[in-house]
């Protein structure tokens, strides 16, 4: 009983020492300080996924005309936003790259084709003794025999994130990583010492995540900025860099220096997946043309 008159005493002695209205500007303060952050976090976690989603954001910067274009150029201005994850290896990162009907579609479409995913084989190499390397299930499928016309959209548009004209990709393959499915890290560039003489090489690839995945199933970079490469990384281990998949978004990331000779720190992986499924459309694209 006491201690309590004497805390409310105190207060009521603060208060009027400093005065009512300095009390009042500080009340004040803390409320907008209070109002304006939480304003603040609140607008962070809306932009981690900004919604609608359109493969299409043609003209968004309004000020900006357009200039006169080359015959195979376009009248319009448009933006592909990316996110660098890295530089070691190159790495970008695309939100909301196709939409989620997309996705689904193509999950449609890829569903009923699936057989068990293959590896290219190194000498000495067989499909015995690399058993348990790659185990998802996939299939491949060129934008020209998906009617729909949906992989012919998001093949445009990784040309156009790219650079490199669609020629130059492989057809997609579309890939399902079902719970303890993974795909120990490895090269996407075949280098001749260990494969035989290539007829052309990959430079980049592009992974287009169709599904989110509730846990594990990260694409993993475990030498990113050179991390790891003391020759003791165990190949099945998934550490270093880790993207998370999330439903419409894009990963970029190249195989090979400007120079052409393969970066060391493109090596990748795809972390088991320990909840939910994972589902991915990659594209490896090539230094020369495909035919198709
Ligand atoms: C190619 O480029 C990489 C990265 O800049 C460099 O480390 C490497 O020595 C180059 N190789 C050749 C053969 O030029």
């Amino acid at each position: 009983m006491k201690s309590k008159s004497k805390l409310g005493g105190g207060l009521w002695s603060f208060g009027t020492k400093l005065g009512l209205p300095a009390v009042f500007l500080l009340c004040s303060f803390f409320f907008l300080a209070g109002f304006f952050g939480s304003m603040l976090l609140s607008q962070d976690e809306s932009d981690v996924r900004p919604r609608p989603r359109s493969l299409e954001s043609v003209n968004e910067e309004k000020d900006f005309d357009p200039m006169p274009h080359g015959e195979t150029g376009k009248d319009s201005v448009m933006s592909v936003p990316f996110q660098v994850l890295s530089w070691k290896p190159r790495a970008l990162y695309f939100p909301n790259f196709a939409t989620a009907e997309q996705c689904q579609s193509i999950i449609k479409m890829a569903k009923v084709h699936l057989a068990p995913s293959t590896l290219a084989l190194r000498k000495g190499e067989t499909e015995d003794n690399t058993q348990g390397i790659r185990t998802s299930s996939g299939m491949f499928i060129s934008a020209s025999e998906d009617k729909s016309g949906i992989l012919d959209l998001i093949e445009e548009k990784i040309a156009r994130a790219t650079m490199i004209p669609r020629t130059h990709g492989e057809a997609f393959n579309v890939l399902r990583y079902e719970v303890g499915q993974k795909y120990n890290s490895h090269y996407d560039a075949f280098n001749p010492t260990e494969y035989g003489p290539q007829k052309s090489h990959r430079i980049a690839s592009f992974l287009l995540y169709l599904s989110d995945v509730e846990q594990g199933g990260e694409t993993m970079f475990p030498f990113e900025n050179r991390l790891n490469m003391n020759g003791n990384y165990d190949y099945q281990k998934c550490i270093g860099l880790k993207v998370k998949p999330r439903r419409g978004d894009g990963l970029l990331f190249y195989s090979l220096f400007p120079n052409g000779t393969i970066d060391p720190t493109s090596l990748h992986g795809s972390c088991p997946v320990i909840t939910g499924e994972k589902w991915v459309a990659t594209k490896w694209i090539r230094d020369e043309e495909q035919d198709e």
